[in-house]
């Protein structure tokens, strides 16, 4: 198949040309390639063809106490794709005290058969004992080269600084990536009890119980330890200037520190918390939606090449039903919410407000995190011998996001009400076309597996 002249993006830049498909690879890319007898030729006149978008930070099918995630792999993948993303890494998490091994059969479980995108694995550790060395190489062995950790949820997922700082020794050794959620548990641990002693009701707690130090204080922390043993650290969803700061100074100074940064703190603020009634519940995750300045440093870090990568986070419950659980006590609004779907439409069309260009879109949502987490260039560049995973956007289809129209399986969008210019057309996984003029072409999901490889960054 030729895809003819389109805006083909990829990190390096942006340029008029064709791309050939030969079965689930990239052939050739190039300006003015002439179809082979009987080949389908496709026009994309008008249409920028980018990198299949690759989230590397998604949680289906994710218990949370008694309730789970609204999305399983089965429509969370589908709404992922809709949105042009062609590869997701969710994480995996073990039960508690449980081994590795058997999350990650869980999660395969889970995925397998169910998923419309490619997808891979992040594991969590929880927990730091004698067998866990053993258990990480075995991971790595089966693609499994990035793991998560929380310094927040104490008593549950989040572990001590002592174990934190030998889990980072370890992944590194072994050619992994320690991605961390950095909030100071046990300061946030304090407010959130003071602070529900009264109107516990009122969801504007929820940002002053996980203030902005909170996060610095723990990213520096985290980045301290990473520059003691010169092992990578992967900061999941930076959402302060302050935390930014931090992270532009270790990575000047030689740390090996990424950044990763999601649309809800670009696009969103905490005046959300003081919605009436329940509202802000929607918009409960953690760490909290910041202020506009917050979100400012981040864009501003986006374009000086501080923030690595864009992900989503996407976390979703149902606001009937699951969100709920928490009217009477905002500490028990379960956290996260949805935006799988909107990632890639959400940043095409800012690109240009943002002062960043389709290229640099292309480097964050999906040529870096491929380089991270070890699927480059497999994944997340257009170029020959790499996998056509492809998403065809039409760059002037302004329409408006709203949850009645979505795919995730979620009962409201936080962007619901935004209008956005960029819209995805097409969607390649692999050289199958699995969306086309916007439409699935089939019900059956495709998506497979993918091994990675230690990242060697
Ligand atoms: O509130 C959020 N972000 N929930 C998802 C789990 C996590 O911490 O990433
Ligand atoms: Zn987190
Ligand atoms: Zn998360």
């Amino acid at each position: 198949m030729l895809l003819k002249n389109g805006t083909v993006v990829t990190g390096a830049g942006c340029l008029c040309q064709d791309i050939r498909i030969e079965g689930e690879t990239i052939a050739q890319v190039g300006e003015n390639l002439q179809p082979y007898e009987g080949e389908e030729v496709m026009d994309i006149s008008g249409c920028l063809a980018v990198p299949g978008g690759i989230d590397g930070h998604t949680h289906f099918d994710m218990p949370c106490g008694e309730i789970k995630t609204s999305d399983d792999f089965y429509s969370g993948t589908k709404a992922a794709a809709a949105g042009g993303t062609t590869t997701v890494i969710d994480f995996s998490e073990p039960e508690h005290g449980a081994s590795l091994q058997s999350g990650l059969d869980q999660w395969h479980e889970k995925a397998d058969g169910k998923s419309f995108t490619d997808y891979s694995f992040h594991m969590t550790l929880a927990r730091y004992d004698e067998n866990i060395e053993k258990e990480i190489c075995s991971m790595v062995e089966q693609g499994v080269t990035s793991f998560k950790a929380y310094t927040a949820y104490k008593g549950d997922l989040g572990v001590e600084d002592r174990d934190m700082y030998r889990l980072l020794s370890l992944t590194a050794r072994h050619g992994g990536m320690l991605m961390v959620h950095c909030e100071n548990g046990d300061i946030l641990d304090v407010r959130r009890k003071e602070l529900g002693r009264e109107r516990p009701e009122d969801i504007s707690k929820h940002p002053l119980s996980r203030p902005n130090e909170v996060e610095h204080e723990a990213v520096s922390r985290m980045l301290d330890m990473a520059r003691l043993l010169e092992a990578p650290v992967y900061i999941v969803h930076t959402s302060t200037r302050q935390a930014l700061e931090e992270i532009r100074k270790a990575k000047e100074e030689g740390v090996k520190a990424f950044c990763e940064t999601c649309p809800q703190y670009l696009f969103l603020t905490e005046e959300k918390y003081h919605l009436p009634g329940f509202e802000g519940a929607k918009y409960v995750c953690s760490p909290p939606l910041r202020s506009r300045e917050d979100g400012n440093a981040l864009w501003d870090g986006i374009k000086d090449g501080m923030v690595d990568t864009l992900s989503t986070d996407h976390c979703s419950f149902f606001y009937e039903g699951q969100k709920d659980l928490g009217r009477k006590d905002f500490r028990k609004i379960p956290n996260g919410m949805p935006g799988v779907e909107n990632r890639l439409e959400l940043l095409y069309s800012s690109a240009e407000e943002k002062g960043l260009s389709y290229s640099d879109i292309a480097r964050l949502t999906a040529e870096e995190p491929a380089k991270i987490f070890g699927l480059y260039p497999k994944k997340g560049v257009i170029q020959p011998g790499s996998d056509a995973d492809l998403t065809v956007i039409w760059p002037d289809a302004p329409h408006t996001i709203s949850a009645k129209t979505q795919v995730q399986k979620v009962d409201y969008s936080p962007y619901e009400g935004i209008t956005v210019s960029h819209k995805i057309r097409h969607v390649f996984l692999r050289g199958h076309r699995i969306i086309e003029d916007g439409r699935f072409t089939d019900e059956d999901p495709a998506g497979r597996y993918v091994l990675r490889n230690p990242s060697g960054r």
